[in-house]
């Protein structure tokens, strides 16, 4: 449970990196993958991403919670939810999501998508391989936000009973997720970026990131794209 800037820190090569955006990025991926998308390409910026529309990639942009200019899809995982992508090579760049990815992408085991969407494919998955688990929170902008701590700590509660020791930060938002289950909704309404999002009238982006277990697929990372696989 940490943010990417201090991923540096970290000994990262021999672990499974779950990447958490809860609002929105890996909500997002995951709705796409789970309706059919082919794959998603993340990407750092703004201006590569829009040259890949050149290559056949639908492209998808966000800066700070609004789609960016020149972009059709933004960040909303609702897009998705109709099939109308299926098939489809998304190329996206998103505030904190993309570069979350792309500071873990070349030195982990693998990397996975983490939502509260797929929380028990998430876990599955992570028992199954049996190898040491480092949660990566996108955050806001280099910062601690609650959303993405508050998954963590719901992941490190799933995880708990099967793998050793946890770092004094997994048991706090262990503690955080478990003290506020049962009010994920109320409490996750006093959010920074659940706020952000209110204020662009997205209220019902941020009823589907909470929405738990409705997908029981992973995203994982293949050669620099994400994709669909069966947690098992
Ligand atoms: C991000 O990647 O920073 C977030 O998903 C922002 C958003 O789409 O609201």
């Amino acid at each position: 449970c940490l943010s990417p800037e201090l991923i540096h820190l970290y000994d990262v090569q021999d672990k499974n990196v779950v990447i958490v955006d809860i609002f929105r990025a890996t909500s997002t991926m995951l709705a796409a993958l789970a309706n059919g998308v082919d794959s998603i390409t993340p990407v750092m910026d703004l201006e590569t991403c829009k040259s890949m529309a050149n290559s056949g990639y639908t492209i998808a942009g966000e800066r700070n919670g609004k789609t960016a200019e020149g972009f059709e899809l933004g960040n909303s995982p609702l897009a998705y939810l109709d099939n109308k992508y299926s098939g489809s090579k998304i190329a996206m760049t998103t505030t904190n999501g993309t570069v979350a990815i792309e500071k873990t992408k070349n030195v982990a085991n693998k990397i996975i998508l983490g939502a509260f969407v797929n929380l028990s494919a998430t876990t599955d998955f992570l028992i199954s391989e049996q190898r040491d688990v480092l949660i990566l929170c996108a955050g806001w902008k280099g910062k601690f936000n609650l959303e993405d701590s508050l998954f963590a700590g719901a992941l490190v509660s799933n995880l708990h009973p099967h793998f050793g020791t946890e770092c004094d930060t997994s048991i706090a938002m262990k503690n955080l997720y478990e003290g506020n289950q049962h009010r994920l909704r109320i409490f996750m309404g006093q959010a920074s970026h659940a706020k952000r999002l209110q204020n662009h009238n997205i209220e019902a982006d941020i009823e589907f990131c909470l929405s738990l277990n409705i997908y029981d697929i992973i995203g994982i990372l293949e050669e620099g794209k994400l994709v669909a696989k069966n947690p098992i």
